[in-house]
């Protein structure tokens, strides 16, 4: 493209005062990158330009995001609050599920088209779901594995599936891809996965009470979620705990999700990441940095380097008052999602 036609271009989509309209350009899918007209012949031989969406650099090895979506998709806060869609109501008979538009977000920014993602504390599927979506909301399909150990989630999941590519096909919508959802103990179904066959492991996992209180509210049959909150009233629930191996305190909590992970981290490829949702929370008074307790003890026993701690922020989520007048307890609205790449050999 010559200066000329660049002028042109620019003119043909001016907005009313007579300037440059990006948002138009990009909606007239003029090669545009950050509100310039790009001159693609311009473009280095590993750049191609995608439609809509700016440059993409074929050396990428993370994701399948164009410098522009890339830039976007480094910000450390995620600041969104999904609606209750994909069937909402079954899924969170759960109460830790996670949605499944922000786990395809996360998916979105660690791995490429036709990947395999790994969840081994899968409960009903949101990780799943998210690498199904990336079919149709995203880059492309990617192949999810998961595991979990209660059947009843591994139930729902199926159903939840079952019901809402019911609703697409009604819709007009092409189904969502099956994924494979294991049920039995990660420790145990792990070793049926080859090593290095992962290109992102995306979980979250269970808290070292976790048990118990799906327990609690199965029984009370609430919805109320108050896995990963600061629930004042969590405290008299939580104290004699439960791990993934349903006893223990804290600190044996950690020692096995470290021990996990460092298993793990051997079906991860050299070049993949391992991306965990973990909250913090208030017990007995105090605050529980569980997220930087739980990053410092897998990257202490597994091969695996904290590369960034992402901020889930959900504005739609209520605001409790616990404490007032007398104490400060925050309520809250977010949730850490660390990020591991494997050590350098
Ligand atoms: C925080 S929930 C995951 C929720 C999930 N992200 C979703 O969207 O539904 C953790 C899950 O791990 C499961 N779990 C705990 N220990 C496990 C183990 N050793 N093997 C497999 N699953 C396990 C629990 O039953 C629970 O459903």
């Amino acid at each position: 493209m010559d200066d000329g036609d660049r002028h042109r271009q620019s003119r043909l989509v001016t907005d009313d005062d007579g300037a440059f309209d990006a948002e138009r350009a990009q909606e007239e899918s003029l090669p545009i990158e950050d509100g310039e007209v790009i001159d693609t012949s311009e473009l280095a031989d590993h750049q191609c330009y995608v439609e809509g969406r700016g440059v993409y650099d074929e050396r990428n090895r993370v994701n399948d995001l164009t410098g522009r979506e890339w830039k976007y998709a480094t910000k450390s806060v995620i600041d969104e609050g999904y609606p209750p869609d994909v069937q909402h109501d079954l899924r969170s008979e759960h109460g830790g599920q996670k949605p499944p538009r922000l786990c395809a977000e996360l998916i979105g920014r660690f791995s490429k088209a036709g990947d395999t993602v790994l969840d081994p504390f899968a409960g009903v599927g949101g990780t799943l779901l998210g690498a199904s979506f990336c079919e149709h909301e995203g880059t492309g399909l990617r192949e999810a594995i998961g595991f979990e150990r209660n059947e009843r989630w591994v139930d729902l999941y199926e159903e939840v599936l079952e019901r809402e590519n019911e609703e697409r096909r009604a819709r007009g919508e092409p189904p969502l891809a099956e994924q494979e959802l294991q049920c039995g103990d990660c420790a145990d179904l792990i070793d049926g996965i080859e090593d290095d066959s992962v290109d992102l492991l995306l979980t979250d996992v269970p808290y070292w009470h976790m048990d118990e209180l799906e327990q609690t509210r199965n029984e009370h049959e609430t919805r109320e979620s108050k896995l990963g909150a600061f629930d004042g009233d969590d405290e008299e629930e939580a104290d004699t705990s439960a791990n993934g191996d349903g006893s223990g305190t804290k600190a044996e909590w950690l020692e096995d999700m470290a021990a996990k992970f460092d298993r793990f981290a051997d079906a991860v490829t050299p070049e993949g990441h391992v991306v965990v949702f973990i909250g913090d929370m208030y017990r007995e008074q105090s605050y529980e940095f569980l997220s930087a307790e739980l990053a410092r003890a897998i990257e202490s026993t597994a091969p695996l380097t904290l590369a960034a701690n992402l901020v889930w922020y959900d504005p739609t989520k209520d605001l409790h008052v616990y404490g007032y007048p007398f104490s400060f307890v925050p309520s809250m609205v977010h949730q850490n999602v660390l990020v591991f790449r494997l050590e350098d050999e």
